[in-house]
């Protein structure tokens, strides 16, 4: 066996970094700082659960990295202390239902809430109404509130009618003691309009909203956060400060902010410094935000791609905003070059881009030019038309 010096592995090297995993995605932090109005509001509509009656429903709306999980769990937490006190009973079950059907998220729940020694609802051969009789079956074997946590609940598919059910579970008679909550949690401010009018009748939910942060409430997470992940004075205010304004500018996203942080001190690590300056953090943004686009292109279909990607080559070349004859013609070439077959019609490609311009992709801008011209839109590339173009519109 060589000394433990001459090991490879445990060279740590010196780090900025004390506690990396403070930056992490599944880190739960201690301290849910400059949301108190939202807490206020959670804890007056889950109050009642303390007291051994029903809560209100929730939705808790914000775009992504507002902090809707992290309060949440944070919440979740709360309510076990506050239960333990007054001696109430109390079970949750938390879920994301990501690309989930209905009859996998109740499944889910089933599953979650018996024991673990009692056999699985099985994945085939039963309804969701099956699945359903087996979930108030479970959570009327349990005493006090049963709080259900469904998070990114607008990927539920038939989520209309699975809410309805739910949310008349009590008042049907279906639950014979126990108490339901729901709590909903979406990225998508529409999502009660996509709900039929009983539905909405029946769900009756308190509304949270987290607004975006912005950048003076990021400097505090992000400062509060940096004292756990760095050593001592590895970091300058100077540089969360930079970290918190870029934050702020994307949307006020706090994952942003902490996934900067992190890169910033990889990056200081890999040139050996031993503080994180102001530099490593516009690096690691350029760093991080090539790595969101690139995620985000990776989600579009290979039609989708190869239209962005012709926006890009116009961009470049100082040709966009462009009618959408100019970008099919490109367009057909550069399918061409890739080997794929181009949609047919100009009006196919005219559709795509209207798509990609309602998810951020591109900017549509309608030109009028009266009675000689008409009314018709051009289209540019509102993303960096560089990074788009250096991945190739076919992998
Ligand atoms: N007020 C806060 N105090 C401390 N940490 C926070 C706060 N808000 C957000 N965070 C941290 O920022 C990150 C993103 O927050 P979170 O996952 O809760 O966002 P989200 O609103 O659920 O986003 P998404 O819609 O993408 O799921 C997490 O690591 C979380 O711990
Ligand atoms: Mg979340």
């Amino acid at each position: 066996m060589p000394d433990a010096e001459d090991n490879p592995l445990l060279d740590f090297g010196d780090s900025v970094f004390s506690h990396r995993d403070a930056l992490a995605e599944s880190y739960e932090p201690e301290r849910i700082l400059e949301r108190d109005e939202e807490i206020d509001q959670y804890a007056a509509a889950l109050r009642p659960v303390v007291e051994g009656d029903t809560p209100d429903n929730i939705m808790v709306y914000g775009n992504t990295g507002a902090g809707k999980t992290a309060v949440t769990r944070y919440m979740i937490d709360m309510m076990y202390d506050a239960c333990d006190t007054t001696d109430t009973p109390l079970s949750t079950v938390q879920l994301n239902c990501n690309e989930m059907t209905a009859f996998k998220v109740v499944r889910t729940l089933v599953n979650d809430l018996r024991d673990s020694s009692a056999d699985e609802f099985p994945a085939r051969g039963l309804s969701t109404r099956d699945a359903l009789d087996a979930l108030y079956e479970e959570i009327d074997k349990r005493d006090g509130t049963v709080l259900l946590i469904l998070d990114e609940i607008d990927h539920i598919e038939h989520i209309d009618s699975l809410l309805y059910d739910l949310s008349r579970s009590q008042a049907t008679g279906r639950l014979e003691h126990a108490n339901v909550g729901i709590i909903g949690i979406s990225n998508d401010y529409t999502f009660r309009d996509t709900l039929s009018a009983k539905t909405k009748g029946s769900f009756a939910e308190e509304e949270i909203d987290f607004t975006p942060y912005n950048a003076d409430e990021l400097e505090v997470i992000l400062s509060d956060r940096a004292a756990i992940a760095f050593n001592d004075d590895a970091i300058t205010d100077a540089a969360i400060k930079l970290c918190a304004a870029l934050a702020a500018q994307d949307s006020g996203n706090a994952r942003q902010g902490l996934d900067i942080l992190k890169a910033a001190g990889k990056t200081a690590d890999d040139y050996g410094d031993d503080v994180v300056t102001e530099d490593h953090i516009r690096d690691a943004q350029k760093t991080v935000e090539r790595g969101n686009l690139e995620q985000r292109i990776s989600s579009l279909t290979v039609q989708q791609r190869h239209i962005l990607h012709t926006l890009a080559l116009l961009e470049i070349d100082n040709k966009t905003p462009a009618r959408t004859k100019e970008i099919y013609s490109l367009y057909t070439d550069v399918c061409e070059q890739s080997g794929l077959d181009p949609l047919s019609t100009t009006r196919s490609v005219r559709d795509h881009l209207d798509k990609l311009s309602m998810q951020g992709f591109a900017d549509q801008i309608l030109r009028n030019e009266g009675r000689s011209g008409g009314k018709y839109h051009v289209y540019e590339c509102s993303m960096r038309a560089d990074i788009v173009l250096e991945a190739a519109p076919r992998d």
